[in-house]
C-alpha cells in the first residue's frame, strides 16, 4: 500500500511560526522544516515567517535559525540546502504593546513576491495564547478564506479538563470552522503509531483474532526512566494521567481499538477513532481504587546512580500529584465486550518503553494445566517491531513446551528516521488532518479521565511510593480484572515471568 504526495501538487504557502524563538520551535519545528526541504518533500513556493515579541533583524534571525540547525545536526548539513531553506525565512515582531501589530503583519504578508498567500498558522506559544492569538488574527481579517486557504494549528494540551478544552474550542469556532483547526498530539506523527492500523488491517492474519474471542487483555504501556527532571513546577500542575494518557496513551489505544475505516481518508479514519473513543465506559468513580491507580517515585537507583525522589525534588511534601498512572479500561462494542485495556505510564520506571502487549485466550491444552498464554506485542519506541510469543515442543523425547519469541523490527537497515512533526508540517501544508484531533476525540479524551483527575486531587492521603528504578508498584495489582492477570515486565522474551 502506498500513499505519496508530491510537492509539486501542494499548494504554494507561507507557514506563520508563531513563539519561533522558544524551545519547541528551536528543537523540532525549525530542523522538521529543514528536513524536509532537504527531502524535497516542501513546496518550491513556500516562505516561513517567524513571529515574536522581540525586535530582531532578519539577518539576526538567519543567524539564529542557522544556529539552531548546527545544534541539532552536528554532523553538518549540505550547504546548498542551508541556502535554499534560510532563503524562505523572515521575521516580523510582533511587540505586545503595539495595539497595531497584527495589522502590521498582515501589510507585511500581503507581500505576494514574499510570502505565497494560502497561510498556516502554527500558534507555538503558551496555551493561554491561543485564543488571543485566533482572535487577534481574524479581528485584522487574516482567517478570511475568500481567495487562499487558512489554517491553524493548535500545540498541546488544548485545555487542562473538559471545560477549558470547550471553552477553548468556543472562542476559536467563532473565528475559524472545524476543518482550519489543526490540534497537535505529536505522538500521531510516529511512523510506529500510524503503523499500529496499517499493520491490523493489511494483515490478514490479524484481522480475525482481534477481538473478545480470542484477547484475554490488552496493556498500552509508556514507561520511562527519566525524572521530571526541570521541569517540575509545570508537572506538579499537571500529573502522569493529563500528561501521557489524556492523549498519547488513549490515541494509541484509539488506534489499537478501532474498527476499519471505510477508506484512507482523514474524516473516515478520525470517524472510526471518535465511535471507539465515546465507546470507553465511564471510570466508575465509586470504584475507583479497583479502576485506577496512582502512585510517585522514591529515592532509587536509575541505571547505578543514585537519584531523588519526586517530592524531593518538588520540594514540597504534601504532593500528591502521580508521577505513575494506570487505568483499567473497557471498551462497550461488539468486537471488544468485557476484554480489560490496562493502560499505565510511569516515569522512573525500570525500563524506556513504549509498546501494546496483547495476551491471548487459553488454548485447549492450556485449560487442560498449562500456564503460557500467547502474546503478541507491537513496540513503539525505541523498538520499533512487532513480537509473537508461541508454544513449541523442546527438542528431546519428553514432551515439554517452551515459549519462543518471534521478534521482526520494523525499521531496517537504510530505513528513513522521520520526526513527528515532519509527518505532522507536511500534512498541514497538505491540508491532510488524519493526523491531527479532531474536538470530539479531545473531548472524549477529557470526559474520560476528568472524573479520575478531579477524585485525585481532592484525596490528600499520601501517595503510594516507588523507588526509582524498580517494576510496578505491587499495590498496582488491585486494577486487575482477574488473580492471573499481572503486568508485564518487559518486551523482550521472559518479560512476563517477573
Ligand atoms: N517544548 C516541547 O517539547 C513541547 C511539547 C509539547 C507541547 N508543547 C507546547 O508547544 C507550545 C510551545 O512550547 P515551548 O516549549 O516552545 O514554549 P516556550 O519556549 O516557553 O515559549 C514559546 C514562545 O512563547 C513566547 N512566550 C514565552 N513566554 C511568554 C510570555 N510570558 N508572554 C508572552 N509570550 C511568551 C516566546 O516567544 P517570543 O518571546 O519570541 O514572543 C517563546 O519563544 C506550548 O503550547 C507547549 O505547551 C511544547
Amino acid at each position: 500500500m502506498t500513499k505519496t504526495t508530491d510537492p509539486k501538487k501542494i499548494d504554494p504557502c507561507t507557514l506563520v511560526l508563531f513563539g519561533a524563538s522558544g524551545n519547541l520551535s528551536r528543537v523540532k519545528l525549525m530542523p522538521s522544516l529543514f528536513r524536509l526541504d532537504a527531502a524535497g518533500r516542501l513546496p518550491e513556493q513556500m516562505a516561513i515567517l517567524s513571529v515574536g515579541r522581540g525586535e530582531v533583524t532578519r539577518e539576526a534571525w538567519l543567524a539564529d535559525i542557522k544556529g539552531m540547525l548546527d545544534a541539532k545536526f552536528k554532523k553538518g548539513y549540505d550547504q546548498t540546502v542551508f541556502e535554499r531553506f534560510i532563503a524562505r525565512n523572515h521575521y516580523h515582531a510582533n511587540a505586545p504593546t503595539d495595539a497595531d501589530a497584527f495589522t502590521k503583519m498582515k501589510a507585511n504578508l500581503a507581500d505576494e513576491k514574499v510570502f505565497p498567500q494560502n497561510l498556516a498558522y502554527f500558534l507555538s506559544v503558551r496555551p493561554v495564547d491561543f485564543a488571543p492569538v485566533v482572535e487577534q488574527l481574524s479581528g485584522v481579517g487574516l482567517l478570511d478564506e475568500t481567495n487562499h486557504w487558512r489554517r491553524v494549528v493548535i500545540e498541546k494540551p488544548f485545555g487542562t479538563d473538559l471545560a477549558s478544552a470547550q471553552a477553548l474550542q468556543a472562542s476559536i469556532t467563532k473565528h475559524l470552522k472545524e476543518s482550519q483547526i489543526y490540534r497537535i498530539d505529536h505522538y500521531l506523527g510516529k511512523s510506529a503509531l500510524q503503523n499500529i492500523m496499517l499493520q491490523r488491517f493489511t494483515n490478514t492474519l490479524l484481522e480475525p483474532i482481534w477481538n473478545k474471542d480470542f484477547i484475554d487483555h490488552v496493556q498500552i504501556t509508556n514507561t520511562e526512566m527519566l525524572g521530571v527532571g526541570e521541569r517540575t513546577q509545570f508537572y506538579d500542575s499537571t500529573g502522569a494521567l493529563r500528561d501521557m494518557i489524556q492523549s498519547h496513551i488513549l490515541q494509541t489505544m484509539a488506534l489499537t481499538a478501532m474498527e476499519l475505516p471505510k477508506d484512507l481518508s482523514p474524516d473516515s479514519i478520525r470517524a472510526e477513532k471518535i465511535k471507539v473513543l465515546e465507546a470507553i465506559r465511564p471510570i466508575p468513580v465509586a470504584d475507583l481504587k479497583h479502576n485506577a491507580f496512582r502512585a510517585q517515585y522514591a529515592t532509587g537507583e536509575v541505571q547505578g546512580e543514585k537519584v531523588p525522589g519526586y517530592l524531593e525534588e518538588l520540594g514540597d511534601k504534601t504532593s500528591v500529584v502521580e508521577t505513575y498512572a494506570a487505568l483499567k479500561l473497557f471498551v462497550d462494542n461488539p468486537r471488544w465486550q468485557g476484554v480489560p485495556f490496562y493502560i499505565r505510564t510511569a516515569k522512573r520506571l525500570h525500563d524506556a518503553d513504549t509498546r501494546i502487549s496483547i495476551r491471548f485466550k487459553k488454548s485447549a491444552l492450556q485449560l487442560a494445566g498449562g500456564t503460557e498464554q500467547n502474546w503478541l506485542m507491537l513496540g513503539i519506541q525505541p523498538r520499533e517491531c512487532i513480537k509473537m510469543e508461541i508454544q513449541s515442543k523442546i527438542p528431546g523425547l519428553d514432551i515439554k513446551t517452551r515459549t519462543i519469541q518471534m521478534d521482526a523490527a520494523n525499521r531496517q537497515d537504510g530505513d528513513e528516521s522521520i520526526d513527528a512533526y515532519e509527518a505532522l508540517l507536511l500534512n498541514l501544508m497538505e491540508g491532510d488532518n488524519s493526523l491531527y484531533l479532531h474536538i470530539s476525540e479531545v473531548e472524549a479524551q477529557w470526559r474520560l479521565v476528568d472524573p479520575v483527575v478531579k477524585a485525585w486531587a481532592v484525596d490528600k492521603a499520601p501517595v503510594c511510593q516507588y523507588p526509582a528504578g524498580s517494576a510496578d508498584p505491587e499495590t498496582s495489582k488491585v486494577i486487575f480484572e482477574h488473580e492471573d492477570q499481572f503486568w508485564r515486565y518487559s518486551i523482550e522474551l521472559g518479560g512476563d515471568k517477573h
